[in-house]
């Protein structure tokens, strides 16, 4: 009722009243336009002052001429007709790939390049402005790049100690993908602790047929460490009494590029072991002749012995068979419990084409659930190894149950889906599904793992008395 009056009042205000709220509206409207004046006193980004400073640290790693990405974007003229596209691309977090949910499980990690909201901010409102080039004396010296087909980590570390090779290879021009399957000695006489281990498609023509790449080691070991149930590790007991026993050693996808131990921990290679490869080749369109794929690996010195040993494991995202129906979101779920203490290094999920998201929770022996990370944006061009800060790594006791869980979309809505009417089940090829989860896993003694958990908590404690 009351509104009704009201309304009728207003109305039979008529001119008088919509003359006077303009003016209203008029004299209201003067300070606020000045005050947005003043705000507009700080000026449009610019490439040379501020865009380029942000292509330096997140993109120009790949785009740049001979890396992975399509187009340059070293310079101003390289990168002014991709403005639009660039506005697109980082708005929607596609660019630069990092396809973690970054607001749950895990925060903090070594090979972050995603952009802060700032850094999307500042490119955004520079597009719109129509992207200008500034005072070209605001540029920052250009960044030295290592060359793109040395190792990469050699800046860190310098040419690998030993370098394991693939034999050659000729992908054809056209035809199905081939996996390549060579065993090769790694020539190794003595025992040694690994610190860090790359692996190195051939430049410029092996990046473009090589999808990834596994390098199981061979060795005989006194006995295993490990899990109660791995997949992808294969053991034969000899008559000795001692196992020959294939471990996943490294795996390589685009977008990787090597591993790097934290102190203390490292793997292990015996004497007279060996290297089998499995390279996906896929072919592009031209012929790439004898294709070799290396394995650069880098030793602690020869008297370090690490506390504690790193194991590459491969946890399925599935009990039994993989069934995704057409036209459905498939969920399946895999269960590992953990033998021994350890701490969780890193978070690499394995999917194809209908890949949709993938999670991993710990469930402690008190029944405490703790989601430890979830990229819920996988792209399947895209092998992310998201590694994590060493005072984040998940640290868990023995009987620790982790559970991964993995999503495919099915459905049309999906636009990486090549076939929603298909029934789709395991397999090799990329239209085949997987669903598994890469970690390197650092297995503890029991007091390590009640020192480390004690700092972690220490730790705590003072980041929440802080105010
Ligand atoms: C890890 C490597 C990598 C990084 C880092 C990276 N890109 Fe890319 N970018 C690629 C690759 C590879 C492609 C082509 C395949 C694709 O689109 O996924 C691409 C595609 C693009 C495209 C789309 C081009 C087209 O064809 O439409 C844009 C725009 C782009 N990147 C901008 C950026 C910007 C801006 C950054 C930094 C903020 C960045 N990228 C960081 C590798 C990278």
């Amino acid at each position: 009722m009351q509104t009704q009056h009201l309304r009728s009042d207003i109305r039979s205000l008529g001119l008088v009243g919509t003359l006077l709220t303009l003016a209203i509206c008029l004299l209201l409207a003067a300070p606020s336009v000045a005050t947005t004046k003043a705000v507009d006193v700080e000026p449009d980004p610019t490439f040379a002052k501020d865009v380029s400073r942000i292509f330096q640290e997140k993109c120009q790693s790949c785009h740049q001429p001979g890396s992975v990405a399509p187009m340059s974007l070293l310079t101003y003229e390289q990168s002014r007709p991709w403005a639009r596209s660039i506005k697109r691309s980082v708005e929607s977090r596609r660019m630069p790939p990092w396809h973690i949910d970054q607001n749950v499980g895990i925060r903090k990690f070594k090979n972050d390049r995603s952009l802060t909201d700032a850094q999307i901010d500042t490119i955004v409102r520079w597009v719109d402005a129509g992207a200008p080039l500034g005072d070209p004396a605001d540029m920052p010296e250009p960044v030295e790049w290592p060359d793109p087909s040395a190792w990469q980590l050699a800046s860190q570390f310098g040419e690998p100690d030993l370098i394991i090779r693939s034999e050659p290879f000729t992908v054809p021009a056209t035809g199905q993908d081939k996996w390549w399957r060579p065993t090769v000695d790694t020539g190794l006489t003595e025992e040694r602790w690994v610190k860090a281990i790359e692996i190195r498609p051939s430049h410029p023509n092996g990046r473009k047929v090589v999808h990834h790449v596994l390098a199981s080691l061979i060795q005989e070991e006194k006995g295993i460490v490990g899990l109660a149930s791995t997949a992808g590790d294969d053991t034969t007991v000899l008559p000795s009494g001692r196992r020959r026993s294939a471990g996943l050693f490294m795996e390589w996808a685009v977008g990787k590029v090597g591993e790097v131990f934290p102190d203390g921990a490292g793997k292990l290679m015996l004497p007279d072991s060996q290297i089998r490869w499995e390279v996906h080749y896929h072919s592009y369109g031209e012929e790439v002749k004898d294709d070799v794929v290396e394995l650069g690996v880098y030793f602690y010195p020869k008297d370090y012995i690490p506390e504690s040993r790193t194991i590459l494991h491969l946890f399925q995202g599935r009990t039994g068979e993989l069934d995704i129906p057409p036209g459905e979101l498939a969920v399946s779920q895999g269960l590992h419990v953990l033998s021994a203490p350890a701490r969780l290094e890193n978070f690499q999920p394995h999917m194809h084409m209908r890949g949709k998201a993938m999670s991993l929770e710990a469930i402690y022996p008190t029944g405490k659930r703790e989601l430890i990370s979830m990229v819920d944006n996988f792209n399947w061009n895209w092998h992310i190894n998201y590694v994590y800060d060493e005072d984040v790594a998940p640290v868990l006791p023995q009987g620790t149950v982790l559970k991964v869980t993995a999503w495919h979309d099915n459905r049309a809505t999906n636009p990486n889906n090549p076939d929603p009417e298909q029934w789709v089940g395991y397999g090799d090829r990329t239209v085949d599904e997987m669903a598994h989860l890469w970690v390197d896993v650092t297995y503890l003694e029991q007091e390590q793992y009640e020192d480390l958990h004690a700092q972690r908590e220490a730790a705590k404690k003072a980041e929440n008395e802080s105010p």
